[in-house]
């Protein structure tokens, strides 16, 4: 995976410092959890998970949102090219006071000055940012495009100007970070808006976020180290299908729907239903590739034919098992297909012979695609650049072999 530098960097220092800054010199934490006295932190795992947590450290989970610290950014050098809008205005990353800005440029004057705050994404495909305005986090004109290896225009952004009033809401938080407290405040004589508190925000996808609240598990673990049977602590393994395909789903079952509360409340064992309201419009929707993995899972027969979850096939504490891992994992079921034999035959020699790539398993049965509704832009505009997911739904495609993104 082909990281530019200024993100490399930034995550490993950032992420060092994330972890680290909260422990006092014991190695205990010397705040309280923001989400109250039954969540223990991540730091109190490591004592005792150590190979999890190591290789959790890798996981996008864990880096798909991060606070920038001014520290860490005169370690990065800014993007030197400014990036021009049709109406001739310019977007220039600028570097100043140990920070990073996003500048605009109209007719020569600088208009808004925009210090990059927060990530969001780990930048696997692509990342986001935003900066403090008082309580409130505006996001950036400018992403990072990984495949490019170059700033383009962020999704749903005009190609006219920059735009830099755009709000994130907690929502981006409820999927890309661990927690956030909140205050709806009055702003306008029908309109609400959100305050967020900085100081709450935990960044990252954090082990309780996945296994629940664990201080009752801690605590009695420190008080008896020799005891091997896991206590109150939820077994993901051995909720049933639905509950377990849950856990994912709450972040991976798509964001357009309305929630009934926040997702931050959800716990292994709760029910989807009971946070997110119906959406009776699906029906009629083919899910899209960005975050319906869920959805489009459940359109497959090896979903429909199996007790298949998502478990199946990735383990969430690491970085992903590359092409030849997940082709294992068809042919685990599918050793009896001479048509798979076959291919697995074909795309080994071809590789050996040649160097050159032949499509595999997953090019003809879990093509990339486009998101519908996630793409980004160049400057103009005029070219829009796409976002590429595998699509989750297992199945026959016709032409839609798709090699070129692949890395
Ligand atoms: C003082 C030691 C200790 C600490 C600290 C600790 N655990 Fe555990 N944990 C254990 C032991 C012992 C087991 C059972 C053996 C094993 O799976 O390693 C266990 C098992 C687990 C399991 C597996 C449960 C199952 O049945 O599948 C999870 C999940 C877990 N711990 C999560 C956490 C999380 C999250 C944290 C940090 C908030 C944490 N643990 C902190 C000792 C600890
Ligand atoms: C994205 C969700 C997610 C996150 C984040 C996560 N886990 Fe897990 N964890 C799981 C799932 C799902 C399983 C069950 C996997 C299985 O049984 O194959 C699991 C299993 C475990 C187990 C028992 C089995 C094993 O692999 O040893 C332990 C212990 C554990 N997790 C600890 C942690 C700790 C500590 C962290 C944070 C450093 C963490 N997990 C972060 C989802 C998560
Ligand atoms: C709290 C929200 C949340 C939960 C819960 C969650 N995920 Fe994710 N997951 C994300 C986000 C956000 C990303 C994108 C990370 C990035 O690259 O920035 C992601 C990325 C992934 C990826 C791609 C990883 C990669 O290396 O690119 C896989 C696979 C995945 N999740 C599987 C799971 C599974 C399996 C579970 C359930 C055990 C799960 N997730 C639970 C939010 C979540
Ligand atoms: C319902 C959960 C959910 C919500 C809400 C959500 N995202 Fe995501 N986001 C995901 C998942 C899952 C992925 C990765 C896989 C995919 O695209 O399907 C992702 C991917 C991304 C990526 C690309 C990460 C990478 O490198 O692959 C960025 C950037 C991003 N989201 C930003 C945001 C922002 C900003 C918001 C708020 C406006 C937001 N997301 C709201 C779930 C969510
Ligand atoms: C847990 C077992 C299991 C796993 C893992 C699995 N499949 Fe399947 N798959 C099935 C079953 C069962 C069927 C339906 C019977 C059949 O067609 O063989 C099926 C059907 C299919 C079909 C035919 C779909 C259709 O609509 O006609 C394709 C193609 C396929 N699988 C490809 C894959 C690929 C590629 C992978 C790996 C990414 C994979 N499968 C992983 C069990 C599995
Ligand atoms: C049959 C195997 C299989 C199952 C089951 C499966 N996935 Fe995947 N998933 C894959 C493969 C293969 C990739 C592509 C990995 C790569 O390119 O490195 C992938 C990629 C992803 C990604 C990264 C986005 C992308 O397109 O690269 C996310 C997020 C993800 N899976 C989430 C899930 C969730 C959530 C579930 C359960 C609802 C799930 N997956 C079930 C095989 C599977
Ligand atoms: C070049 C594209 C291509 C590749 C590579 C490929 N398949 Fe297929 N596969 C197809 C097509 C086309 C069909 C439908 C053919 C038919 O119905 O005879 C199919 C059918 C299937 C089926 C359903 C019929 C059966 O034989 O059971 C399964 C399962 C399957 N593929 C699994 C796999 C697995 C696993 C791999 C990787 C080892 C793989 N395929 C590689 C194109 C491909």
């Amino acid at each position: 995976m082909q990281y530019p530098k200024i993100l490399l960097v930034v995550c490993l220092l950032i992420f060092s410092v994330a972890l680290f800054s909260k422990c006092g010199s014991n190695g205990q934490p010397s705040t309280k959890d923001p989400r109250g006295d039954a969540y223990a932190g991540m730091q109190t795992c490591i004592a005792c998970h150590q190979d999890v947590f190591a290789s959790y450290t890798h996981s996008n989970h864990a880096k798909t949102s991060w606070a920038i610290h001014d520290t860490v950014l005169d370690k990065t050098a800014p993007s030197t090219r400014p990036f021009y809008f049709q109406d001739s205005s310019r977007v220039v990353i600028e570097e100043g006071n140990d920070s990073l800005f996003q500048s605009y440029f109209v007719n020569g004057r600088k208009t808004v000055s925009n210090q990059f705050d927060i990530a969001f994404g780990s930048g696997e495909k692509a990342q986001t940012y935003a900066s403090w305005q008082k309580d409130q986090l505006l996001q950036l004109p400018l992403s990072y495009y990984s495949s490019l290896h170059d700033w383009a225009n962020s999704p749903g952004f005009p190609a006219s100007h920059a735009r830099f009033e755009r709000v994130i809401v907690s929502r981006c938080f409820e999927c890309h970070a661990s927690y956030v407290e909140k205050e709806f405040v009055q702003s306008g004589p029908l309109a609400v808006s959100e305050k967020l508190d900085r100081n709450s925000i935990i960044y990252g996808i954090d082990c309780e976020r996945c296994h629940g609240p664990a201080s009752e598990h801690v605590q009695f673990h420190r008080e008896h180290p020799a005891a091997k049977t896991p206590m109150y602590m939820v077994s993901l393994r051995s909720l049933n299908r639905r509950r377990q395909l849950d856990v994912c789903a709450v972040c991976h079952s798509g964001n357009d729907q309305a929630t009934q509360r926040a997702v931050f409340g959800f716990r292994p064992g709760d029910t989807l239903s009971n946070f997110y309201y119906p959406d009776f419009d699906a029906r009629n929707k083919e899910p899209d590739v960005h975050g319906k993995q869920l959805q489009l899972l459940g359109m497959s027969r090896c979903y429909q034919q199996t007790g298949m979850t998502c478990m199946t096939c990735h383990n969430p504490h690491d970085e992903g098992k590359g092409t030849n891992g997940y082709i294992a994992t068809c042919m685990n079921c599918h050793r009896q297909s001479s048509h798979a034999l076959e291919m697995l035959k074909e795309t080994r020699t071809q590789d050996a012979r040649s160097g050159m790539q032949r499509p595999d398993c997953l090019d003809c049965h879990m093509p990339l695609q486009a998101s519908k509704t996630i793409y980004f832009s160049n400057s103009t505009g005029a070219k829009v650049i796409p976002y590429y997911l595998r699509t989750h739904r297992i199945a026959v495609y016709k032409d839609s072999i798709q090699t070129s993104q692949k890395e």
